[in-house]
């Protein structure tokens, strides 16, 4: 069997009252279209395209993913489902093997498992739709089903009776059909209706006119299957999204005081062992080796932690790597382009930024280190930092092993400190310093004599 996947995203979501286009709205960091785009990419039957539909705002929609493998096809009037999904239709073969599954850019949470379901539902030559049992049912379709419960169609709730208004299992609007009956019958489709639009939904009646069968496959989970309308929704589901994302983790084996109060936007990959405190975001490709611990308050960002690392309360690391045991924090701040060997230390108020620094070394309060390659077991005193700009160009500070750098010591880059030098509290240090030596740079203290308080 070969795959296409339809994405419909022409809809103008009005209610979301942006200028963003609403499939661009994020989840978890990630837009709701790419989302589904990842979804349909990560079925055991690779799709031989993904289409995206689009219409409102399109060209919005399409320069701001460009990184996405899709085919963009547009439709100029937005006309119904049924005639969005017609826009794609030139380029599906008319083939009975060729399958379409059709999803929306606005229902981003669907998921592989249940549409992995969905397409073996329709393995046998018929159509397959997800429905869900709800407890407010809104405005959506409702399934109509015979009393033997064989499906039978979906009315629209603007076009039900009463009767069928109270029936409360839905429509998720996500199908799979065969690409030879969407050629036959969406341009059959009419548009008498309360809404004046081209039904997709009408295709399941047609297929049951036509002796076709209709398989219905419930997801696991509700919220798999909500779409987002305004922000209010958009809210809920990314409640949904943390609240599934943190349970896997925690199945993982990562203890977490409380999982509402984590959130997760990115890849997170973990070995057992974790621990994570309230309020921290884990953003980007992340993995958390086993034995850490993330304090409270902390962001972090597209980081390798190694094992048995402390991030203490308060700390952001972003795009660095940080070895075993190190200890990091409380209110640390770890930039980009950072990597720091074992067991190092980083304390309070310490800003570190495209720096190299080596096992064992200690920047423990008030420093900033940046461009620096620091060696081994190297101790920076209180308030060091290092001048690494002169207002126009970055310069590297290179400190040897075994250093020891006083308290309140100005580092002028480019600068370097040799193997086991001591430099002087206060110095300031615009000169290279000799290995072994103890450097000062600081003027000398003096008494004035005839001095009298006022
Ligand atoms: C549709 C279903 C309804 C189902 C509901 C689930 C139909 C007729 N009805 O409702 O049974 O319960 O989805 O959410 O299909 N879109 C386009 N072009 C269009 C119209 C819509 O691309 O011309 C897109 C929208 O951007 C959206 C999706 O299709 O992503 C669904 O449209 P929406 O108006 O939200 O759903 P309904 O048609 O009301
Ligand atoms: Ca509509």
């Amino acid at each position: 069997m070969e795959l296409s996947v339809v994405i419909l995203a022409a809809g103008q979501g009005t209610r979301m009252k942006s200028k963003l286009a609403k499939v661009l709205h994020k989840i978890a960091g990630k837009s709701m279209l790419e989302h589904v785009v990842n979804t349909a990419e990560s079925l055991s039957i690779t799709p031989e395209n993904i289409y995206v539909v689009y219409g409102f705002q399109g060209e919005q929609v399409k320069n701001s993913l460009p990184h996405l493998s899709v085919t963009w096809v547009e439709q100029q009037e937005q006309l119904g489902t049924g005639h969005a999904v017609l826009q794609a239709m030139p380029n599906i073969p008319q083939d009975a093997l060729h399958k379409v599954l059709i999803l929306y850019g606005d229902v981003p949470l669907i998921s592989t498992e249940t549409l992995e379901d969905l397409i073996q539902s329709a393995s046998k030559g018929g159509l397959g739709i997800i429905t869900a049992d709800v407890d407010d049912p809104a405005q959506l379709g409702r399934v109509v089903r015979d009393h033997s419960g064989n499906f039978l169609r979906i009315v629209e709730y603007k076009d039900a009776s009463e009767l069928e208004r109270k029936i409360e299992e839905v429509n998720s609007g996500i199908y799979i059909i065969p690409a030879n009956y969407l050629h036959q019958w969406l341009p059959d489709l009419s548009n008498n209706n309360s809404q004046k639009e081209f039904y997709l939904t009408d295709i399941l009646e047609m297929a049951i006119d036509h002796g076709v069968s209709v398989a219905t496959v419930m997801p696991n989970n509700n919220t798999e299957v909500m779409g987002v309308n305004d922000r209010v929704q958009l809210a809920e589901l990314e409640r949904g999204f943390q609240e599934m994302a943190t349970k896997q983790l925690m199945l993982q084996g990562v203890t977490m005081l409380d999982p509402t109060r984590v959130d997760i936007r990115g890849d997170i990959s973990v070995k057992g062992d974790v621990e994570i405190d309230v309020n921290v975001i884990l953003e980007g490709k992340i993995t958390l080796k086993r034995g850490c611990y993330i304090g409270p308050n902390c962001l972090i960002k597209n980081a390798e932690i190694a094992e048995n690392v402390r991030v203490e309360a308060n700390s952001i690391i972003e795009d660095a790597i940080v070895g075993k045991n190190c200890v990091i924090g409380p209110f640390a701040r770890i930039r980009p382009e950072t990597k720091l060997g074992e067991k190092v230390s980083i304390g309070n108020f310490v800003e570190v930024k495209k720096s190299k620094i080596a096992n064992g070394s200690k920047i423990n309060h008030l420093s900033y280190i940046g461009d620096t390659t620091m060696g081994k077991n190297v101790n920076i005193g209180a308030g060091t930092i290092t001048c690494n700009y002169d207002g126009k160009e970055k310069h590297q500070t290179v400190i040897e092993d075994d250093v020891f750098v006083g308290s309140g010591t100005q580092l002028v880059a480019p600068v370097k400190i040799g193997k086991k030098a001591t430099i002087g509290a206060g110095s300031t240090i615009t000169q290279n310093a000799s290995a072994n030596k103890l450097t000062l740079a600081r003027s000398k203290q003096i008494e004035i004599q005839d001095w009298e308080k006022k």
